[in-house]
């Protein structure tokens, strides 16, 4: 696989140097569920995965990871289910954290602050600005994040500037628009990858998404491993890219 990831390159045309694979890590619940386990048992493995992932994700080579992990719509969730999920992310964090960095892992969170506690606040701040020089991957966490609150948000913050004349009206491009998205500065993902079989975006990166390839993989959250990633990434590079073109390009 190494050799694979080696020969990988992508078309010029998109201005990228690499490989950014975001997932939908899904199904935390139903894996638990199918064990008669409490479904933070399915969360508190998912948190392995994800370890898993980003380690795998290193050695594959691949330049950007963004991992969907807390949505702006999980706040409908029980309470105390919330709290299991905040507190890993908490563990992750405060285990995790020198690792990441020791091993060139460079943090970015996207998603409203809106609603978090100072202290979690504190902790996204500090990992991020600890890792802010890192070069190896770069792992975006979505938390608290939905794609069309992202988009408002980034709406409300041209509107100001137009207002405060800083730009136009005219000045509003795709271009200028994904600037002012969480995403700033990233490129767009190539591949998506949603596990548990659920065939839908549930609000994840709408606009960053327009070109992406899609693989859905059956297997739950908990369950992912290397291999999967590895399966998914062969797929990817089977797949033909036009960008509404007539050529197809070649994705591996
Ligand atoms: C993914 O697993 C974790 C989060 C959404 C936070 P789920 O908790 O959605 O698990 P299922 O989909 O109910 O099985
Ligand atoms: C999407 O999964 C959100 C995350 C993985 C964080 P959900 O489990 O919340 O999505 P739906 O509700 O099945 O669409
Ligand atoms: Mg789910």
């Amino acid at each position: 696989m190494k050799a694979a990831m080696d020969k990988l390159s992508l078309d010029p045309a998109e201005g990228q140097g690499g490989l950014h694979v975001a997932i939908i890590m899904d199904g935390n619940g139903r894996w638990a569920a199918e064990r008669g386990l409490p479904r933070s048992e399915g969360h508190r493995q998912g948190v392995e995965a994800l370890r898993r992932t980003v380690d795998a994700s290193r050695d594959l080579g691949l330049t950007h990871l963004t991992l969907y992990s807390f949505s702006s719509e999980n706040w409908s969730r029980p309470k105390q289910e919330i709290n299991d999920l905040f507190g890993l992310l908490r563990r992750f964090v405060r285990r995790d954290l020198a690792d990441l960095h020791k091993n060139g892992v460079k943090i970015r969170v996207i998603g409203t602050r809106t609603g978090l506690d100072q202290d979690l606040l504190r902790m996204i701040d500090d990992a991020v600005e600890l890792t802010k020089d890192n070069t190896t991957l770069n792992l975006t966490i979505a938390f608290n994040y939905g794609s069309r609150d992202e988009i408002a948000r980034a709406a409300q913050r041209i509107a100001e500037d137009v207002a405060g004349g800083s730009i136009a009206a005219s000045d509003i491009s795709p271009e200028l628009f994904n600037s002012y998205l969480d995403t700033a500065g990233l490129p767009d993902p190539d591949l998506l990858i949603r596990t548990s079989g659920e065939l839908r975006l549930s609000n994840f990166l709408l606009w960053q998404l327009a070109y992406s390839e899609f693989v859905f993989v059956d297997v739950y959250w908990p369950d992912f491993s290397r291999e999967t990633l590895e399966a998914a990434i062969t797929e990817y590079q089977r797949r033909q890219r036009r960008f509404g073109g007539t050529t197809a390009r070649s994705a591996g």
